[in-house]
């Protein structure tokens, strides 16, 4: 029973196949955070809790002379502001604008089978049978006349626990929300270490673990987007916890938009942790009878360490996040111009590359930035979505269907949100721009940024698109974003909503999205931003697949995915070879190498065929083969790290078929050393009793994963080996 409610003690127990979260509404009609861990049956886990007054540490005037009950050290399920708690806390809403406090009781609860949905943001679904149920708590502040909604979803197979808040505003003024986490939650005792993916264009998702000290250690995003510079997702986990052993939390926000992650150590050792949306500037003004949602967090524990967790998140997005017809199958192997010939091209360069690649085996075509208004460099006609008639003689029709009848399919690059000022879009509508009036605008890479806020700037949007996709047989999109927003100022909203539309803008763009996904299914969406600032859950919802980044370097993309993999599934990951020396780094690696780097993930090339050698054809027809046998393993097996490329000299990571049958092997050498040591490298994730081919050798499941696999002569500069393993 994933959802246990005992009235007598007055606690709701959250079960998952391997663990438990517990919540108590205290004598006072407080909520408590009792305990989220390993799994424990159903107990009262009450006597956690161990009153004691630490001094200067308030008591509710309830408690009377009880100076040990004090919402400063009690561990709370959604602490707010003004109420004697000192630290970081969740709610901040104001009353006829002035700051009132809040303080929420219990009010009453309900239990539904399913998952709760979000309308207008994106939220994980239950359709895998995995028998997902809700919990809804009522708080509500009677002051305020304020009603806060709890919401839980519990995918007990995948130890899945997501969160998400309703705010409705049942009095009869105005209410300011200033602050809405999505989620908090109280450790009261441990040693912990936070891990965060922080990053640049470029470089994202970059692993880094540090001590949490006494304080608040904050971090996120004040960028509009999730963003290249941290990932919307932390872990906190035990000092001791490696990639298989020992305990972590996992939180990760379903959220595109600027977030904020704190957690605190406070005077006791309780450790609060939270996240939501940026609270910097935030304010929503919630009018008599309305309801405000904030977007989801989603919560898991591991107890056996980093790759368990992962292997919860990956389960959960790819059967419970991502949707459309490329859920579950192969998505095709593209090649994409945009590394290949950059703004110059025209119909005849592209059918060319489209000749020789379809001879390889590559089975479509992506027409990256460049195709529209009259874009030869990245300083015009964004926003002005119709086809340049000088490259594309004729539109795109004849190109489509001369990429068509070779047997390739054909993809598009699009810029939604953005508009240049050379753009006969922003002659004719300068007020669609977001610009503080008065003050010239923040450009970024040329382009201004379109107030999708705005129902009137989605409607073209939607008009423009959808005639271009209309015009020819478009199977694929990608959408990219390429700047952080600042001039946060909408025309269209009053001086008093201002702070509502950072938010705004986020729920415009996923209701542009849904549209797209709704009206297109047959397309592939492919989401971008300048590579992968925008790499989140809540993009995954509509696109299921992310371009990872902008840097192609089979070296750099190692870490790079290697980050990535902490959250995020290997079908989610954008990834292609493309040509030496790497226009991002100047490295050279072999294609073999490039190839093994890009297989995990959404495997493609980004490369003009007619520079390649035939030996080199060869290797990629090779290579699109290989691709397609492993896919079941790359895309679908449980995906396993095996070595640290930060700490490493090597690079060593794994897929299972979910059974045990069969598996992969990556190795790349990250640094030659003279004479090296030879690799040994643990397996992971097969049946200790069964045995496994490499090659023709044979191998017991146990010792490939306890003594290990060794490689000799790994001393060759950013080698690569993949080992393909058959149980017998
Ligand atoms: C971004 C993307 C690239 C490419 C360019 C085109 O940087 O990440 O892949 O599409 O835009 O301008």
């Amino acid at each position: 029973m994933p959802i246990i409610v005992n009235e007598k003690d007055k606690t709701f127990t959250l079960q998952t196949k391997n663990t438990s979260y517990q919540l108590k509404v205290d004598r006072h009609g407080f909520l408590l955070h009792l305990y989220y861990g390993s799994k424990v049956e159903d107990q009262n886990l009450d006597y956690l809790v161990i009153p004691v007054d630490r001094g200067f540490s308030g008591n509710p005037y309830e408690a009377g002379e009880d100076r040990a009950y004090s919402l400063d050290t009690l561990p709370l399920e959604y602490p707010t502001d003004g109420v004697g708690d000192y630290r970081i806390n969740a709610v901040l809403v104001l009353s006829g604008g002035a700051n009132k406090a809040v303080d929420l009781r219990f009010h009453s609860f309900k239990q539904k089978m399913g998952k709760y949905q979000l309308p207008g943001q994106p939220a994980l679904y239950d359709e895998t049978g995995q028998e997902a149920e809700t919990l809804e708590i009522v708080l509500k502040d009677s002051l305020l006349g304020l009603e806060v909604t709890l919401l839980y979803g519990i995918f007990p197979a995948d130890d899945i626990i997501t969160r998400a808040i309703l705010f409705c505003n049942a009095s009869s003024l105005e209410l300011n929300i200033c602050r809405a986490k999505s989620a908090s939650l109280d450790i009261p005792y441990g040693e912990w270490d936070f891990v965060h993916f922080h990053g640049r264009h470029n470089m994202e998702r970059i692993f880094e673990r540090n001590s949490l000290p006494h304080g608040i250690t904050s971090f996120g995003s004040r960028r509009g987007t999730s963003s290249h510079q941290h990932n919307p997702f932390i872990i906190i986990c035990d000092k001791k916890t490696t990639e298989f052993t020992g305990i972590c939390y996992g939180m990760n926000l379903v959220y595109s938009g600027s977030f904020k992650a704190e957690a605190e150590i406070d005077q006791t050792g309780l450790l609060r942790l939270n996240m939501g949306i940026n609270d910097d500037g935030f304010n929503w003004r919630l009018k008599p009878g309305e309801i405000f949602m904030t977007p989801e967090a989603v919560l898991s524990f591991s107890k056996e360490g980093f790759s368990k967790l992962s292997h919860n998140y990956h389960n959960v997005y790819r059967n419970c996040l991502c949707r459309g017809s490329y859920k579950q199958c192969r998505r095709p192997i593209v090649i994409n111009n945009w590394e290949a010939t950059y703004f110059d091209f025209d119909s005849k360069k592209l059918l060319e590359i489209a000749k020789e690649a379809a001879l390889l085996g590559i089975d479509m075509l992506v027409m990256d930035d460049g195709w529209f208004g009259k874009r030869s460099n990245d300083k015009s006609s964004l926003g002005d979505w119709v086809v340049n008639d000088e490259k594309l003689p004729g539109g795109l029709k004849p190109l489509v269907d001369s990429i068509d009848g070779l047997g390739m399919k054909f993809g598009i690059w699009f810029e939604p949100e953005m508009v240049s000022e050379d753009s006969d879009l922003c002659r004719n509508h300068p007020d669609w721009v977001l610009k503080v009036p008065g003050r010239e605008p923040v450009r970024s890479r040329s382009q201004l940024v379109l107030d999708i806020s705005r129902e009137d700037v989605r409607d073209y949007l939607i008009k423009s698109i959808s005639k271009v996709l209309d015009s020819a047989n478009i199977e694929y999109v990608k959408w990219d974003m390429n700047r952080s927003i600042s001039d946060w100022f909408s025309n269209k909203l009053p001086d008093e909503q201002q702070g509502e539309l950072m938010h705004r803008y986020v729920l415009g763009l996923y209701s542009l999205l849904e549209h797209f996904v709704q009206k297109y299914p047959h397309i592939l969406f492919e989401g971008c931003s300048g590579g992968g600032g925008r790499f989140d859950p809540a993009m995954l919802y509509y696109h299921p697949l992310i371009w990872c980044s902008d840097n192609t370097d089979a070296i750099e993309r190692l870490k790079i995915q290697y980050g990535t993999s902490f959250a995020y599934p290997v079908a989610a990951v954008s990834s292609h070879v493309s040509a030496v020396p790497n226009h991002q780094t100047g490295r050279v690696t072999s294609l073999k190498t490039r190839a093994v780097v890009a297989m995990s993930g959404n495997f493609g090339y980004e490369l003009n065929p007619a520079l390649l050698s035939e030996e080199e054809k060869e290797e990629i027809k090779t290579q699109i083969c290989l691709f397609k046998k492993y896919h079941d393993i790359l895309h679908n097996g449980l995906y396993y790290r095996l070595s640290d490329p930060f700490k490493e000299r090597f690079s060593a990571w794994m897929m299972v078929l979910g059974d045990g049958s069969e598996a992969l092997l990556n190795i790349v050498v990250n640094n030659a050393e003279a004479n090296p040591k030879h690799l040994f490298v643990k397996l992971k994730g097969l049946n200790e009793n069964d045995c496994y081919f490499i090659d023709d050798k044979k191998y017991t499941g146990a010792s490939l994963m306890n003594a290990g696999f060794a490689i000799k002569n790994a001393c060759e500069d950013y080698l690569s080996l993949q080992f393909y393993l058959k149980r017998e």
